[in-house]
């Protein structure tokens, strides 16, 4: 028997530190069928992008995935007839219906686009950060990680100002939907939330219809590619939804994990503060160390090999974006955090092929215009003494931390 046959993945201590096991699982058995689970983990890099490779084999549609085991509920299914019917749309679709939607949507995420964005995100940042500067101490999860990608999506989707904090509710309600064991109760307000989410929506549409603006929504609503049909109002607000609730959580759990990674290594911090340049760099080593999105479902559409590995039709696959992005193959010492790692191979923590992250360009902009920002107005950033040291969160799917506790010194003339 291996080693990687003696890991418990369901325990606590596996889920909030999954980095050993994963390592394991690279050099032992890349492609690994797991005993009793009917799910191969996929752990090596070369596999992980072997399968991205081949969309319509290993596929990524999956009826429970937009709002989870609530669509079979009775109680669920009546609030969901007060809107509109969830659509596949990019997260959980196949071509060539998701080619129709990623190339309608491509429209609104120009690499223009993003970067003219870049003076909007500062504001937010700085807005955010004068809020906390002189107190000396912060959650830097509740003071910036949650509200940034909050405001720059709510922004984008015409969401009012007054209204980001409803952004992280619904976003929250979508994300239990599918990733939490709830009651019956819990599932219907979420359901609730999933309808009132449509409603707003369909209202801030109905706006651009009769006054556009320069915002993601109306580009989306104007978005025409050769002979494609534009997007009709339920695939509106099924995009809108996937945009929100892709963007929120993985945005945070970087900065915040981010941040975590810098305080642990004074010496890269340093090394940072000392050549700014390195920042956009930076933001790469923090997106592999900590790939935020830790893996994805597939499901095999027929009898195939991955790595050579034979894979029965209808097994689901788990693809670790976290592990691939430390195979040490391509990532020498993949576990040292390095802010001038050279990205001769590129890390997949925003994923590859048709599924590649459509806001990719978006979330590094956040994120590095972030971190300049902190960087040049905290100074002496440390962890709290007065609060436990962080955890990740215990979850097979996604990493990061509920609260960054830390203190430093602000700078107002920065
Ligand atoms: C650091 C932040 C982010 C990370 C780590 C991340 C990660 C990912 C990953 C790994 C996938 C591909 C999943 C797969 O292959 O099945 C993905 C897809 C996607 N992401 Fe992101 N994402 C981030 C930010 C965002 C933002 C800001 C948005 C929107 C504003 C967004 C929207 C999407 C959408 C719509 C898809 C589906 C694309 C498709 O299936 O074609 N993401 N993201």
């Amino acid at each position: 028997m291996g080693k990687l046959e003696t890991i418990d993945w369901d325990s606590e201590a596996h889920l909030r530190e999954p980095h050993a096991a994963y390592a394991i699982g690279r050099s032992e058995s890349p492609v690994y069928p797991v005993p009793g689970k009917g799910v191969v983990m996929v752990f090596g890099y070369d596999e992980v992008l072997e399968a991205l490779m081949k969309p319509m084999v290993f596929s990524s549609r999956n009826e429970q995935a937009l709002l989870g085991p609530s669509i079979n509920s009775p109680r669920c299914r009546e609030i969901y007839a007060r809107g509109w019917p969830q659509v596949e749309t990019l997260l959980t679709n196949d071509p060539p219906s998701h080619t129709r939607f990623k190339k309608l949507v491509n429209r609104a995420f120009t690499r223009e686009k993003v970067d003219a964005l870049e003076g909007h995100i500062t504001g937010i940042v700085d807005t955010l950060i004068d809020r906390f500067a002189d107190a000396g101490a912060c959650d830097f999860v509740q003071s910036l990680a949650i509200p940034l990608p909050c405001s720059v999506i709510a922004g984008q989707l015409g969401i009012d100002a007054a209204d980001v904090p409803r952004v992280k509710a619904w976003s929250d309600a979508f994300i239990e939907l599918i990733g939490s064991a709830l009651t019956e109760d819990e599932q219907a307000a979420r359901a609730e939330q999933v309808v009132a989410f449509q409603h707003y929506m369909k209202a801030r549409i109905d706006e651009r219809r009769s006054a556009p603006r320069a915002d993601m929504l109306t580009d989306l609503l104007n978005a025409r590619v050769d002979d494609e049909r534009p997007l009709d109002e339920a695939e509106l607000l099924s995009v809108a939804q996937q945009l929100m609730v892709a963007g929120n959580a993985t945005t945070t759990h970087m900065l915040a994990g981010g941040l975590f990674t810098l305080i642990d290594n004074p010496a890269e911090l340093a090394r940072v503060r000392a050549e700014p340049s390195l920042i956009p760099n930076m933001v790469e080593e923090l997106l592999r160390m900590q790939t935020p999105t830790q893996g994805m479902w597939r499901r095999a559409t027929e009898d195939t090999t991955l790595g050579g590995v034979p894979i029965a039709a209808g097994t689901m696959l788990l693809l670790m974006f976290t592990s691939a992005n430390r195979d040490e193959k391509y990532f020498p010492d993949p576990d040292r955090f390095d802010v001038g790692r050279d990205f001769r191979t590129a890390h997949v923590a925003f994923s590859r092929g048709i599924h590649t992250c459509i806001g990719m360009m978006l979330s590094r902009k956040e994120l590095v215009v972030a971190f300049r920002r902190i960087l040049e107005r905290l100074d002496d950033i440390r962890l709290d003494p007065g609060h436990p040291r962080p955890r990740y969160i215990p979850s097979p799917l996604f990493r990061g931390v509920h609260e960054l506790h830390i203190t430093f010194r602000g700078r107002r003339d920065a």
